[in-house]
């Protein structure tokens, strides 16, 4: 098959949460630029809108959902108006997510809540719906839940954040290997460092210039960057790659320091 097929979304429908920003709203541009239909969901509704203007003026599909991923109840109703627009939900990509800083003795239980709530339990729930939806449609689905290289190793300051992320990469295997046999595919992608609303302050320190100086490439990750693994996995080019995590960080995870 020619790549430009195997990469094809066409006839898909996409669902993508925190769409309003940052990684998210460039994952929405990559799949409704090759076919897919794109649902987007967040909660600021004005960016949500305007992305979609973006979209159609492209030639693209989409719809604007405002929701807040951590209400099942809203979230199930998101996949209903997703699904009368355009069709049973055939690719997810669970994006949104919050940062948090802040050493683990200092950390109230609201902040640790908020963390695992938004990054983890609704990561969850939100998969369940859509494999619930895929196996009564009978029809496959690929699942793309976004962890970080903060699931895999970890730093200073990031206990709830790290925490939440190993956990997206454990529910991703735990998940895959429920669902393989009915053709539902769930794979993670662990992006490194890239500059959004979340971590530009951050990235622009000091702090920051030391990190850069960490990644092998030289550079923080940029727009664009996570297109490739993201069309694989959401693709029939990725038709045999389930339970996987694919690491996007210009090699800064592999690299000793020195
Ligand atoms: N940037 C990085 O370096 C990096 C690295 C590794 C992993 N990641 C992960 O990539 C994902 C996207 O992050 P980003 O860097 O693009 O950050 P961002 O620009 O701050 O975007 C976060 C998105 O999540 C949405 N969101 C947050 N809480 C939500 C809620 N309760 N309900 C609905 N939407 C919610 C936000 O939308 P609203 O505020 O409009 O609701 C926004 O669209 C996150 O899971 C993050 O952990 C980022």
């Amino acid at each position: 098959m020619k790549a430009a097929e195997m990469f094809s979304l066409k006839g898909r429908v996409a669902l993508v949460t925190g769409a309003s920003s940052g990684l998210g709203r460039q994952f929405a541009k990559a799949l409704a630029d090759n076919g897919a239909a794109v649902a987007l969901v967040a909660r600021r509704a004005g960016r949500l809108a305007d992305l979609q203007k973006s979209i159609e003026a492209a030639g693209g599909r989409a719809m604007a959902v405002e929701a807040d991923v951590t209400d099942r109840t809203a979230m199930a109703r998101v996949f209903d108006a997703a699904e009368k627009a355009f069709g049973t939900v055939t690719i997810l990509v669970n994006n949104a997510g919050v940062a948090q800083s802040g050493r683990a003795t200092d950390m109230a239980a609201e902040e640790w809540r908020k963390v695992l709530a938004t990054n983890l339990d609704a990561v969850f729930f939100c998969a369940q719906e859509a494999a619930r939806r895929m196996l009564a449609a009978k029809t496959p689905g690929a699942i793309i839940n976004i962890a970080s290289v903060l699931g895999l190793s970890v730093a200073k300051g990031v206990a709830a954040y790290a925490t939440a992320k190993a956990g997206v990469v454990q529910l991703t295997k735990a998940m895959a290997v429920e669902l393989a046999f009915k053709g539902v595919r769930v794979n993670a992608i662990a992006p490194g460092w890239f500059v959004t609303e979340m971590n530009e302050e951050y990235l622009a320190s000091e702090a920051g210039a030391a990190i850069k100086r960490e990644i092998p490439m030289g550079r923080f990750g940029k727009e664009g960057d996570l297109d490739g693994a993201l069309l694989l996995l959401a693709s029939d080019a990725g038709h045999y790659i389930t339970g996987a995590t694919i690491v996007v960080d210009g090699g800064q995870v592999v690299a000793i320091r020195g």
